[in-house]
């Protein structure tokens, strides 16, 4: 039996295993490696699927992409990476190329585990072809852009089976010194948290230009800008801020007022450039938020404030990230950065407080596939998707948005192009 039928197996062989040693019973002993497929190879994509190469047992495999040309820059990456690594270059039968390469990649049997790093509006479309096909998966944020699409990310939660991990990739919470902080205020040493503040503040990304490019190839290569692909800066880029709040309040949002607009951004697309939500929680908690995402300039910075009867958090991407009050605390390396003085990275590969997020984040995923503690994030993701979609909605319409009116909206972004077209 090779490994991937016997992950399949799963629970329904689980009475013929007792035979087996605790190492293998999910089918992978502790040190072998783990079969990575990588869909999407773009920015982010490639530098998790290194940082999964470099400090897991995972090793790419295998390939798939929308685009001939990011196919062949991933293939000459990962070539080279697992050349470094003493591993095996990609067999060219494991290179999917096309708008169905998804589907090529979930039914390969080379493979054990997915990682899906699309443009959000394909993320759920592509997480309910790797869940069917029974791997493992880790899938970028957000899970869906719209309440239909995360509607059917819960019926695919459902189909999860108890032998395969899921992840999302909310990698800020796996950062130390976020686990750390997160521990204490868990604990209680806020006491009762009565205000949340949070901002991400980011400059505006640069255009990528390809040579023939038609309309409908352009918006995909511009997805970030588009808010049917990308779901609008609040539910693709600020949702690490409100993914956060709503994992240390241990709740999620009621309601949401919002403003904001586009008022510097003048290139192509139809997303907003800066948001202002304010979030009501049970006990009439009430979260504010703010971003931009705009200008030239260098200046980013994105964090989290939360305080209590007892104390304070305060709990940013770079500078002092501690506790004041009842219990202080302090991050030990937190003095070595300004606050604001992180540098923005497209892929995610942020520097200071969330250095070694991505490295964590991948090996406690690889630890739940090795020892069968398996994940399933997809709920915990719609949730927080959820979250800034409610918020998202507050500011198109000018009022307030509750969850049940989010949810009986139903709201649904339509692609608006044939992607057969780059078959
Ligand atoms: N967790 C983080 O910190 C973080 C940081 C950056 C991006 N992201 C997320 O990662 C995802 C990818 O972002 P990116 O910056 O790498 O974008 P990107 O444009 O650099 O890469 C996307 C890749 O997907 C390919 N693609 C597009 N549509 C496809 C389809 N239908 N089928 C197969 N391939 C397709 C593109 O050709 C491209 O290679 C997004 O969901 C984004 O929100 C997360």
């Amino acid at each position: 039996m090779n490994r991937r039928l016997f992950l399949q197996t799963g629970t329904a062989a689980a009475s013929s295993l007792f035979l087996l040693k605790p190492l293998t019973v999910f089918g992978y002993a502790a040190n072998s490696a783990i079969w990575l497929g990588l869909l999407g190879c773009g920015n982010r994509g490639t530098f998790v699927a290194t940082s999964f190469s470099n400090n897991t047992s995972a090793q790419v495999v295998a390939l798939a992409d929308l685009f001939a040309d990011k196919l062949d820059a991933g293939r000459a990456h990962f070539d080279q990476l697992n050349a470094s690594l003493g591993r095996a270059p990609i067999d060219s039968k494991l290179l999917f190329r096309g708008p169905h390469a998804f589907e090529q990649l979930a039914s390969s049997p080379d493979v054990d585990l997915i990682q899906i790093s699309t443009p959000p509006f394909f993320h759920v479309r592509h997480l309910e072809a790797a869940v069917a096909s029974g791997k493992h998966v880790y899938c970028e944020k957000p899970v869906g852009i719209d309440v239909r699409q995360a509607t059917q990310a819960l019926k695919i939660a459902g189909l999860v089976k108890p032998a395969q991990s899921v992840d999302v990739g909310f990698q800020c919470r796996s950062a130390p010194p976020i686990a750390a902080v997160a521990d204490r205020i868990k604990a209680g040493a806020l006491g009762k948290i009565a205000l949340a503040s949070g901002y991400y503040y980011a400059p505006a990304s640069k255009e990528k230009t390809h040579p023939g490019a038609g309309p409908d190839e352009y918006r995909l290569r511009n997805w970030l800008w588009d808010r049917a692909l990308s779901g609008d800066i609040l539910v693709e880029q600020n949702i690490h801020i409100i993914d956060l709040c709503n994992w240390l309040l241990g709740a999620r949002p009621l309601k949401a007022t919002a403003t904001g607009g586009r008022n510097i951004l003048t290139h192509y697309g139809d997303c907003w450039d800066n948001y202002q939500v304010d979030f009501t929680y049970p006990g009439d908690l009430h979260f504010s938020f703010s971003s931009k995402q705009f200008s030239s300039d260098s200046l980013f910075d994105a964090g989290l404030r939360l305080f209590g009867s007892a104390g304070s958090a305060s709990i940013p991407y770079s500078g002092p990230l501690r506790i004041t009050g009842a219990q202080p605390w302090a991050w030990q390396d937190a003095a070595s950065t300004a606050p604001g003085s992180g540098r923005f990275a497209p892929n995610g590969a942020f520097s200071d407080n969330l250095a070694f997020a991505d490295r964590d984040k991948e090996r406690s995923f690889i630890d739940s596939i090795t020892s069968g503690n398996t994940h399933n994030q997809i709920a915990a993701g719609v949730e927080s998707a959820l979250s800034c979609m409610m918020g998202r909605m507050a500011g198109y319409r000018h009022r307030e948005v509750t969850w049940e009116n989010l949810l009986a909206h139903g709201e649904t972004y339509q692609l608006g192009l044939n992607l057969d077209q780059f078959a």
